[in-house]
């Protein structure tokens, strides 16, 4: 299942940091299932679109996280993330108002990840690298240490 999981995230999106590349893979796998639960039923399973909701603030917190235990400036990249969270939740009321298709909402929301982890969160990740090859900071992930 690992490797079915792993095929949604292209090498081309992955970001080099490990907690993060899991939770884009994690998301990447919400939205497959719902475009086929949203095929294999009529009844629109709208908790599971509250959970990809909640999901993406999680992550994005995760990412806020791992930028201040770096000392990054991320102010900006924090604004993308709050902005599109609102843009997600009023596309998914129209889903719920029945003024927008699901399909089109998901759509939306897999293109607008998939620019998001190109424009920002690639650039993000290669600036905690830079950062930790540097010395000016701690790797992101440099659990092991007492
Ligand atoms: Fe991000």
């Amino acid at each position: 299942m690992d490797r079915m999981i792993s095929s949604l995230l292209p090498e081309a999106l992955l970001v080099g940091q490990p907690e993060v590349d899991a939770q884009h893979e994690e998301i990447f796998v919400r939205i497959e299932s719902l475009k086929a639960l949203c095929v294999d039923s009529d009844a629109l399973p709208l908790a599971r679109f509250d959970d990809l909701l909640a999901l993406f603030a999680e992550h994005f917190a995760t990412e806020e996280r791992i930028a201040r235990a770096a000392g990054l400036e991320f102010s900006q990249h924090a604004r993308t993330h709050r902005a599109n969270l609102q843009v997600i939740a009023r596309a998914l009321a129209e889903v719920r108002q029945g003024v927008r298709d699901v399909h089109s909402f998901l759509r939306y929301v897999e293109f607008w990840f998939e620019r998001h982890i190109v424009q920002d969160d690639q650039p993000f990740a290669a600036s905690l690298r830079s950062l930790a090859m540097n010395g000016e900071a701690p790797p992101p992930e440099a659990g092991g240490a007492g």
